[in-house]
């Protein structure tokens, strides 16, 4: 993705990234599907870790048999059929772009399991209070203005003791200018900014790089616990990047940096 200089006339930043969803949403699928071969079912993975991870202590990781499972901005709804597959009571995928649910819901019929997704916003959905004890969303928050609606919202439709967990591209990684490799902005400049994805869409994506410390003090102010923050990177021998490079960053560079940023949350 390369930057544009950020334009003052940013209009609403929802309606936006909408269009940029909407008009982009098969060409992001494709890379989905990239590597599935003919007769193969496209990629559906469980987001969360199972439990002989590391990365749980003793009984943090809830139990799935019987979890009514959301995935806030679910895009294609891998994560959301990959949580049907692992057996949850409900998976419930929630987006606000058309072309993103239409993806969703082939892929949900391709694998023939239960799960719904329905249309909404992040900062405002129609869930009633309390309904899940698990929420997950996978590089949606960086999208949204208004950090702690959307985290209240996730705090609003979870149960006593539920999990959120999110991921967001780390925001160290965001500094780098790809085509120089050099750091291009302040970590403190937190945007908006403007994204061009891909020069043949007319719309950017309007993004906001929240430092870590933001993040997570935008979870305690809305009553969150945290529990875990993680940061992968895509892959940390340079060597893999060699066959598998990464815009055109320089391995020995992009392989120190960390490439997402996880926040485990949970509502006491
Ligand atoms: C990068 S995709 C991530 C989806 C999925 N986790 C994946 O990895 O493909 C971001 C998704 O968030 C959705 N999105 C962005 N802002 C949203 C909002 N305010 N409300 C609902 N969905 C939103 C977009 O439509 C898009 O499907």
């Amino acid at each position: 993705m390369t930057e544009r200089p950020r334009e003052d006339n940013t209009d609403d930043v929802g309606a936006a990234n909408q269009r940029l969803w909407d008009a982009w949403s098969d060409g992001f699928q494709a890379m989905w599907n990239a590597d599935t071969a003919e007769g193969e079912l496209p990629p559906a993975p469980f987001p969360l870790p199972d439990a002989s991870s590391s990365e749980w202590s003793t009984d943090e990781r809830p139990e799935l048999d019987g979890a009514d499972f959301v995935e806030l901005g679910c895009g294609g709804g891998q994560a959301t059929v990959g949580a049907a597959r692992e057996g949850v009571e409900t998976a419930v995928g929630l987006d606000f772009s058309t072309a993103q649910l239409r993806h969703a819901r082939s892929l949900r019929n391709l694998y023939g399991v239960d799960a719904e997704f329905v249309a909404g916003d992040v900062t405002d959905t129609p869930f009633a209070d309390d309904a899940f004890d698990i929420a997950y969303s996978g590089w949606v928050y960086f999208m949204i203005e208004d950090i702690e609606a959307a985290f209240r919202e996730a705090r609003r439709v979870l149960r006593d003791g539920g999990l959120f967990v999110f991921d967001v591209p780390h925001p160290f990684y965001e500094l780098f200018d790809p085509e120089t490799n050099e750091l291009e902005r302040s970590y403190h400049a937190a945007g908006p900014r403007r994204n061009n994805i891909d020069h043949d869409l007319e719309e950017d994506m309007i993004v906001f790089d929240r430092t870590v410390g933001e993040l997570h003090n935008a979870l305690v102010e809305t009553e969150f616990t945290v529990e875990r923050v993680l940061e992968h990177p895509d892959m940390d021998d340079p060597d893999e990047y060699e066959d598998n490079p990464v815009d055109s960053f320089q391995p020995d560079l992009v392989s120190m940096v960390p490439r997402s940023l996880q926040f485990w949350a949970r509502v006491t």
